[in-house]
């Protein structure tokens, strides 16, 4: 999951090459380093710890050039240190690699590279590739030629840039399973882990293809080829994303500006995707997809983490309204437990990034088992969106913060209204049933308003809870996956550990957990299991926990109950999982904040998992 980035233009390397690893950041950020040519002179530096580390180093050891790559590193192999970051370089220092993936047969590559002599430094997977092509050239071949063999002995997911002062002209690339981009702008080229990071630079891209290597000329072409060195053409298009919105526009975190974007964005997917006249969900990207969905049996969700509590509640869904049998899978145990299916299943992957490994892996699965994919995806040139039959934009706009808030709520809003896309052609619901959902959506941007006017609220909640220990989250039905979602959003952004129940499940184990030290989260909204909830309470109370309640606007009952309640606006419990999350996305900020984490960057995590 780290980041990389590479450029040839008239502009000084270093500063470039810096503000794109800071964009980056967000993928990694335990190291990171630069390499540039001078003039033929290959310059590397490296720091331990975040960008600015790299920067301060490099203010004392300055490198100059026009033609660099850089790397911010997420380790896989090999401690978070100097010698670990990355780029990697030969033995003759002629040559340096900047690397996102895991090279699964490092180990036999290593340990063959080792009896021809070769030392190694690091206690990296990537240090293998320079002293491939480096072991390659000394038998006489060109850099390309020895590129082009390197990359076949590699295995596992990569993507990988490498300059070399044999050719310092150009810039060499390759990428198989991990994700790179070509971008270009006036005079300004960029090979790129994403797109935010080089925007406004760039104004075209093109995604590079898993199987393609090659260069980019001095004059910015791409030269690509395929594995089996055939030459491959490419297309561009322009890139849509604009500089402020990768920018955190007077917010102290990308995360708590896309917490209050959401009201925007669930207004935009409104517009873009409902017609309440005719009581229809516009899903263009999917017209030709249409063909065999009235004989659809059965869907399996496929997802990972945050994604995964939006399957959970997209299940509820597609099984209450579009009446289909559904599965909900982690993608990483999809993969490996040989689904029983037939040819009127259908898999829908759910990815924010687009780039998660190991959903990626339970796609080819299922294309193995001629299964047709549609992929839920916030980044429609990702390469799940490509490898997937079709996809849905989720249309939430960039999400930089490592967190996932803003594309959770256009996830399970997407699954909604996909379900009751399903239910029209399946002659499963009356226009009058849509249109009464369809007008009940339309009031959530207003509800969300709501909630985000009172998160001072839940700052102050932020400070009585800094030093908890232990979380509990509960839910019930729907709320089952706000809870999982809840908790885990506390976890990753504040490192205390929570746990998310089901409801039912508390007083199955769980309730050992309550003392007064442990406060207990009840999603307690008003829906079919509302008085359950209140039972849950009352044992959390009886065992003296701190109660937290997210309740409806006007229930008094719980309220009393809760040491901390926050009320939700009144909703149709089908969509309370939407508001329900607000609360607790502010919750895990305001502590996270209050404890001097990294909202953005939370420690060990990466914004885009590339690696299995
Ligand atoms: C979200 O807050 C987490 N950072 C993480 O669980 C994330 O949801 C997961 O890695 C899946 O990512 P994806 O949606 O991009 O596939
Ligand atoms: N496997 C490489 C390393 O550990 C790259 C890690 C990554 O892609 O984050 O340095």
């Amino acid at each position: 999951m780290c980041g990389i980035i590479a450029y040839i233009g008239s502009k000084s390397v270093e500063s470039v090459i810096l503000v794109c690893l800071t964009r980056l950041e967000y993928r990694g950020y335990d190291s990171a380093g630069i390499a540039v040519l001078n003039n033929g002179e290959l310059q590397v530096r490296k720091a331990v710890g975040k960008i600015k580390e790299l920067e301060m180093h490099l203010q004392a050891h300055p490198v100059t050039g026009n033609i660099g790559i850089g790397h911010t590193r997420w380790a896989t192999h090999g401690e978070a240190n100097q010698i670990n970051a990355h780029p990697h370089t030969d033995s003759q220092k002629n040559l340096a690699v900047a690397h996102n993936g895991i090279i699964e047969n490092y180990y036999e590559l290593r340990h063959e590279m080792l009896g021809k002599g070769y030392v190694f430094h690091s206690e990296t997977d990537t240090e293998v590739i320079p002293y491939l092509i480096e072991d390659k050239m000394k038998e006489g071949a060109s850099i390309e030629d020895a590129l082009h063999h390197s990359i076949s002995r590699l295995k596992g997911r990569y993507a990988f840039v490498l300059i070399s002062d044999r050719q310092d002209k150009k810039l060499f690339f390759a990428c198989d399973g991990s994700p790179l981009i070509y971008a270009k702008g006036e005079n300004d080229v960029f090979l790129s882990s994403d797109i935010p990071a080089v925007v406004p630079l760039a104004k075209e891209n093109y995604y590079i293809r898993s199987g393609e290597w090659g260069w980019i000329k001095d004059d910015g072409e791409l030269v690509l080829f395929d594995k089996k060195k055939s030459p491959k053409t490419y297309e561009t298009h322009q890139i849509k994303i604009e500089a402020k919105d990768t920018e955190k526009n007077n917010f102290p975190h990308f995360m708590l500006k896309e917490i209050f974007e959401q009201p925007k964005i669930i207004r935009s997917i409104i517009e873009k995707r409902i017609c309440l006249d005719e009581a229809k969900v516009l899903f263009p990207e999917k017209e030709s997809d249409n063909s065999y969905l009235g004989r659809l049996s059965r869907i399996v969700l496929i997802s990972a983490g945050t994604s995964w509590h939006a399957a959970l509640v997209g299940k509820h869904y597609l099984e209450n309204i579009a009446k289909i049998t559904t599965e909900v899978d982690i993608s990483s145990e999809f993969r490996y437990r040989n689904p029983i299916v037939s040819g009127d299943t259908k898999v829908l992957a759910i990815s924010q990034s687009g780039e998660t490994a190991d959903t990626l892996a339970s796609i080819y699965e299922a294309k193995a088992k001629f299964l047709r994919v549609i992929a839920f995806v916030n980044n429609t040139y990702s390469t799940i969106a490509r490898e997937a039959n079709a996809y849905v934009d989720l249309l939430a706009g960039p999400e930089i913060g490592v967190a996932s808030t803003k594309a959770y709520t256009a996830q399970v809003l997407h699954l909604i209204l996909y379900a009751s896309f399903l239910s029209e052609i399946r002659w499963v619901s009356k226009k009058e049933e849509r249109k009464k959902l369809y007008s009940e959506i339309k009031k959530l941007p207003e509800q969300i308003e709501e909630i985000l006017s009172q998160a001072d609220i839940i700052k102050q909640w932020a400070c009585d809870f800094k030093q908890s220990k232990d979380f509990v989250f509960l839910g019930r039905g729907l709320n089952h996956a706000t809870a999982l979602e809840g908790a885990l959003k506390l976890k990753e952004l504040s490192y205390i550990h929570a746990s998310g129940y089901a409801g039912g499940e508390f007083k199955h184990g769980p309730i050992a957990l309550i003392t007064d030290q442990v406060p207990v989260v009840c999603i307690a909204t008003k829906c079919e299991t509302y008085e359950k909830m209140l039972s849950n309470i009352e044992e959390v109370k009886a065992r003296k926990g701190k109660i937290i309640t997210i309740s409806s606007k006007g229930d008094e009952k719980t309220a009393k109950l809760a040491d901390y309640n926050f009320s939700i606006p009144e909703c149709i419990p089908l969509l309370s999982p939407i508001l329900n999350v607000i609360p607790l996305q502010l919750l895990s900020y305001y502590v996270s904040v209050e404890r001097g984490c990294q909202p953005d960057q939370p420690r060990n995590l990466a914004k885009s998992v590339t690696v299995e």
